[in-house]
């Protein structure tokens, strides 16, 4: 696949695995269009944050190729992936405040690392920043006075402190009211528009993500079963999509998780006792 200009992410064949035996991935293939948000969706397991990792260059594909805001990931050194890394910003689901440091220090905090601003400038920008997620009358609170939906608001202002071009969001809805998810989904939806952004957001929530998402990549047990705009994944009928849309029980998704035959397990219990 050539290059092309305005894409931000390009994911060509990639496969992996944690360990050979058992690969995660297979043949992924997906493009990231510049200013776009971008959702991939799926049920717990099926590769997405494995994927996230793979194009954030934590891991390293075993076949295929990444190519990241220009850059070919396969190529790169530790000192270069770090490099773009600083490219990148990240909310991941676990991704906690620290807890001593207010509000505003905790946005200020990877600018005062990375940085040479001055103190003064450092704190300015990380009240814009706090501005945008909407909580400037918050920069001195400590994250134990914060709601879970402030405090995701407030890792978000954090995680756009270094102006990253990319955004990689992995289940940024996890554990919010429907309050404060949609509030988090249109604010991902803003300053990807304002900030001339491109978002990455992993989510198995198809309700919020497809209002603010332009594309979606459907993945299972490590493929891309479907790929489209929200408007033609709803139209569509495919069997995956809609089950997953619909959120019904049944369809190519197993209820069951996969198991030996029953009559085998009934018989080898008989055995055993
Ligand atoms: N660090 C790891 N080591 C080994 N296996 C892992 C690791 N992380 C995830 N896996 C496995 O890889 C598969 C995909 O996981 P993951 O990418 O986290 O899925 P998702 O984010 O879609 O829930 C799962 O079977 C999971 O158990
Ligand atoms: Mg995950």
């Amino acid at each position: 696949m050539a290059a092309s200009p305005s894409s931000i992410v390009e994911i060509d064949q990639v496969s992996f695995g944690y360990d050979a035996a058992r690969p995660v991935l297979h043949g992924i293939n997906l493009k990231i269009e510049r200013g776009s948000v971008v959702g991939i969706m799926g049920q717990s397991g099926c590769g997405k944050t494995t994927l996230l990792r793979i194009i954030a260059g934590w891991l390293k594909a075993s076949a295929g190729s990444a190519r990241v805001l220009g850059e070919n990931l396969n190529e790169l050194d530790e000192a270069r992936i770090f490099a773009l890394r600083r490219k990148m910003g990240m909310l991941f689901q676990f991704g906690a405040l620290f807890t001593d440091m207010s509000a505003l220090d905790n946005v200020a905090f990877q600018m005062r690392e990375h940085t040479d601003l001055t103190e003064d400038l450092v704190r300015d920008l990380a009240m814009l920043k706090l501005e945008a997620v909407g909580l400037r009358g918050a920069a001195q609170l400590m994250p134990s006075a914060l709601s879970g939906g402030m405090a995701r608001r407030v890792a978000l202002a954090r995680a756009i402190a270094l102006d990253p071009q990319l955004m990689l969001y992995d289940e940024p809805f996890t554990g919010l009211d429907p309050i404060a998810l949609g509030v988090i989904a249109r604010l991902i939806r803003r300053l990807n528009d304002s900030l001339g952004q491109t978002s990455i957001v992993v989510s198995h929530d198809v309700a919020e993500c497809f209002d603010i998402v332009d594309y979606v990549y459907f993945v299972s047990a490590g493929r891309i079963v479907a790929h489209g705009t929200p408007q033609a994944l709803r139209r569509s009928g495919h069997p995956f999509v809609h089950q997953f849309v619909q959120g019904e029980p049944d369809g190519p998704i197993p209820f069951h998780y996969p198991a030996p035959d029953y009559g085998a397990d009934l018989a080898l219990e008989g055995a055993h006792g």
